[in-house]
């Protein structure tokens, strides 16, 4: 199937529970700097992590009805929460391709383990689903998985304690278990946590590699519009827009620390409307 210029220049739609899917959209602008964005933060309904398996796939459903609308050719779930209790149920009911980001922070996890001890964090949402855990062993049966929810991580690195003493002690108490287990390798399953890279890595020792699962999405996302020949074929900078269902200001005024930029004009939406 060829497909055509005027669509291969439409935007990619990106959805989060709030502000943490920016570092999503911050390696999209590393890895694919010419591809249009559309972002949608349900700030209105943040946070994600603590809810339900029903909610979260009610909200991810409204999310892409309002991307779809805005006439996005692909799709990111950027939320690790929504992508493990909802990417499977969305993509069904819909054409439009679609990623999360449990697929390719597991793969480069597998990839990178030499001991075949893995580690994941995340919320709680995103750690009781067990998506990382049957992800991880779909690619190797015999890898040995410990996971642990660290659901303050994500309060911390939005009030910017990212390199902080209470950080520091909160980081250990929560990663001393799965320390104990001698994993090489610790996914940052949460949108939040690679604000908190120096801190994790420096509780878990230079041994340990740290797989952001932002940066995999990135180059996963790279890798399948350029298969699906939904690239951009258009050399300029593309362009950003955002969208939120609460708050705009707050939005904009935190996530220029996630994005590490600065952000332009934030829209709010209706998004219970969708
Ligand atoms: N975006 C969420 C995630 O990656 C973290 C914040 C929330 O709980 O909504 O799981």
């Amino acid at each position: 199937m060829i497909i055509s210029k005027a669509h291969r220049t439409k935007a990619i739609g990106i959805f989060d529970s709030g502000i943490g899917g920016l570092t999503v959209v911050a390696e999209i602008i590393k890895q694919l700097p010419n591809e249009n964005v559309i972002y949608f933060g349900d700030t209105g309904r943040y946070p994600y992590g603590p809810r339900s398996r029903e909610i979260i796939r009610k909200f991810s459903k409204q999310n892409v009805n309002f991307l779809l609308e805005k006439g996005v050719k692909f799709i990111i779930i950027a939320c690790n929460t929504a992508s493990a209790f909802a990417l499977e149920y969305v993509r069904k009911m819909y054409t439009v391709p679609m990623i999360g980001v449990v697929k390719p922070g597991s793969e480069a996890a597998a990839r990178l383990t030499g001991n075949g001890r893995i580690g994941v964090i995340g919320t709680e949402g995103t750690i009781v689903s067990s998506s990382y855990q049957k992800e991880l062993k779909k690619l190797n049966g015999s890898l040995k998985i410990s996971a642990k929810p660290c659901p303050l991580f994500v309060s911390l690195a939005e009030e910017g304690y990212i390199d902080k003493p209470a950080a520091r002690l909160i980081a250990r108490d929560y990663l001393s278990e799965i320390k104990q287990k001698k994993i090489d390798t610790l996914v940052l399953g949460c949108t939040h946590y690679p604000l908190l890279k120096k801190v994790i890595g420096n509780v878990m020792g230079g041994k340990v590699t740290l797989v952001d699962s932002a940066e995999q999405t990135a180059s996963a996302v790279k890798d399948t519009l350029t298969r699906l020949e939904l690239d951009n074929p258009s050399k300029k900078t593309g362009e950003k827009r955002f969208y939120v269902s609460d708050s705009p200001e707050k939005f904009k005024r935190l996530g220029e620390r996630f994005l590490g930029k600065r952000i332009g004009k934030v829209n709010l939406i209706d998004i219970n409307a969708y």
